[in-house]
């Protein structure tokens, strides 16, 4: 794969770039005193709650929590890959990616993506004129299938021949590395042959596998391209591409079980479908979905439904949703599968299902609440244990916050309670204490981490930092944070805001920074310094104050030494100031 983009090259290009300018040439911003707004794009709203900071580089939305740098804008908004925004951005400013990162792997990799397009023109030939085409054909009409939309989905025939691709592009072990051919018993063969292949395209549209089904009862059903260079099974999404390219921003995308369903729909005119490669969601795929749209249906076929009880609670964890993302469950009737469904029922039924899919935060209560007897105390103890575990895997936000309000109506709980439990696992670290809306105005002022919000917004403040390795005794939940930040702002003094920030990419403390970094704290341009001084005098008091206590064992023991004596004389003439530990 290409090589990684060196921590150096974003920074300067933090540098750089202007976000006001990257956003201002796709939104209308309007000057908002020191700030920009506009209207969020990632979230429907009549006044503008969208936020565009020219000091710190960044922009954040308080009505969805949606923010980022200009290339996480770019992410969003144009639906870029990391890779692609860091480029694009760099052109703008006139940087070039440094040798070695730059085009080498996408050449590497051509020839294998020419093998698979060559390919798939092969099967769909052989699917209008091969000798044997009429298996496949009848194979299809038999399933309803236009010959439209075959043709727009671009699906081919693999003739029963074993070696018939092998022998049409020649480079067998060419085709071994793209996928399409295997080694069986030293010789190189075809791997699809007697298949109907679905190509499986990229998000630039370019074709990087296959899917094959039997024509007839033979095993296995369906067979997909292998793990190759191009292809990742768990991070594609059958028909993505081609539901974008008829309309690049859809309300809504349906996730069906397969292929077929996909294909049904899309003869139908529902161009909002896609499936996974029969495997469960991954996250990418959540991500590329959401990146993409804000509403997903999961649309689960009638003889899963063993499966969907034990999927609700796991899948409501998704680490990487917004608040102005849904998700939403269907279920089909037992023994129903969405392509057969659509046909048998006609395309308005079917919209109608899809507009009666139910949230899913509603459908996971209502599954936890069948399983435990919520009459009892006992039983009502029981579902917040159970619900809690999936809901602390929720990243903060509005979403969070009214799944554990309902958790506590459901309980008859108090909600500080609930919440307690919920974040028990997370609770210790700042800042994960969900923030009521707007979450950036109303966080509470602690020490540490207004330490780090300010040292987010002006990483020069930690040239203030007298002794960092020593605040690393400290245990307060932040501390390690802080230092691991302040360490870096020293190291390299022309970070910016938005190139620190960039640099926790993927990190566990990316959410937590985030906030911080939005998080109006109202101190006031002329008094950063002086309330991140006050910040470190909080830490220091606070090292004084684990100092005296170990010293105080030791006087209780009789052990202090003659210097110990001193020192403990002196720390408690300073007296730290009391109480601590908010
Ligand atoms: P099924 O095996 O349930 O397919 O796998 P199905 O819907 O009954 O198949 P049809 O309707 O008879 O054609 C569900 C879906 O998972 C995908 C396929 O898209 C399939 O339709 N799948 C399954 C794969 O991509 N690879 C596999 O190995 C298995
Ligand atoms: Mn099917």
């Amino acid at each position: 794969m290409a090589g990684r983009i060196p921590d150096q090259f974003i920074d300067e290009l933090m540098n750089r770039v202007d976000i006001v300018d990257v956003i201002g040439d796709r939104l209308d911003l309007k000057r908002a005193g020191s700030n920009y707004q506009a209207l969020c794009p990632f979230h429907n709203e009549k006044t503008p709650s969208f936020t565009v900071s020219p000091t710190k580089q960044f922009y954040h939305c308080f009505g969805c929590g949606a923010h980022g740098t200009a290339i996480r804008f770019l992410m969003e908004y144009d639906r870029m890959e990391f890779r692609d925004a860091v480029e694009h951005l760099a052109r703008r400013v006139g940087m070039e990616l440094p040798q070695g990162v730059q085009d080498d792997a996408a050449a590497r990799l051509k020839p294998l993506y020419d093998a698979l397009a060559q390919a798939a023109q092969h099967y769909r030939q052989w699917l209008r004129r091969h000798p044997d085409r009429a298996l496949a054909v009848d194979y299809l009409k038999r399933r309803g299938l236009s010959g439209e939309i075959a043709a727009e989905y671009g699906l081919g025939f693999a003739p029963p021949g074993r070696d018939s691709l092998v022998r049409a592009l020649g480079n067998p072990r060419l085709l071994m590395t793209a996928g399409l051919a295997a080694d069986r018993g030293g010789e190189i063969r075809d791997r699809f042959w007697r298949r109907v292949m679905f190509p499986i395209r990229d998000r630039r549209g370019r074709i990087i596998g296959f899917g094959g089904r039997v024509l007839d009862s033979g095993e296995p059903k369906y067979l997909n391209s292998p793990e190759t260079p191009v292809f990742h099974k768990g991070r594609e999404l059958y028909g993505l591409y081609e539901c974008l390219q008829v309309n690049p921003r859809p309300p809504r995308l349906v996730v069906v079980e397969g292929y077929m369903d996909v294909v049904a729909l899309a003869q139908f005119g529902i161009r909002e479908a896609v499936a996974t490669l029969g495997t469960a969601t991954s996250t990418a795929q959540m991500e590329r979905l959401f990146r993409s749209t804000p509403n997903v249906v999961f649309c689960f076929d009638g003889d899963r439904a063993g499966r969907q009880a034990a999927w609700a609670p796991e899948e409501a964890t998704q680490p990487t949703k917004r608040d102005c993302h849904q998700e939403f469950l269907l279920f089909l009737p037992a023994r129903q599968e969405t392509d057969s469904l659509v046909r048998a029922e006609g395309v308005d039924a079917f919209r109608e299902r899809l507009a009666q899919a139910r949230p899913l935060s509603e459908v996971f209560f209502e599954q936890l609440a069948a399983e435990t007897d919520t009459s009892s105390v006992d039983g009502r103890a029981r579902l917040a244990e159970r619900a809690a575990p999936a809901l602390r895997k929720l990243p903060p936000g509005i979403f969070r916050d009214l799944m554990i309000a309902q958790l506590a109506e459901r309980t008859r709980a108090d909600t500080d309670q609930v919440e307690a439990l919920v974040l028990a696992g997370t609770a210790a670290r700042p800042a994960a204490k969900p923030a009521a809306r707007p979450a950036a105005a109303v966080m509470a002022r602690r020490p540490i981490r207004l330490a780090i919000a300010l040292l987010l917004q002006q990483p020069a403040l930690a040239g203030l930092v007298e002794d960092l390795e020593r605040l690393r005794e400290l245990d307060t939940p932040g501390v390690d944070l802080f230092v691991e930040l302040a360490a870096l702002a020293r190291a390299e003094p022309s970070l910016t805001s938005a190139g620190m920030l960039e640099r926790f990419r993927d990190s566990p403390h990316e959410a937590t920074l985030w906030k911080l970094a939005a998080w109006e704290h109202a101190v006031p341009e002329s008094g950063l310094e002086a309330e991140f001084r006050g910040a470190l005098t909080w830490m220091e008091r606070l090292l004084d104050e684990k100092r005296l206590q170990y010293l105080d064992k030791k006087l209780q023991q009789g052990a202090l030494t003659e210097t110990e004596l001193h020192e403990w004389q002196a720390l408690l003439a300073r007296k730290p100031m009391a109480p601590l530990g908010s």
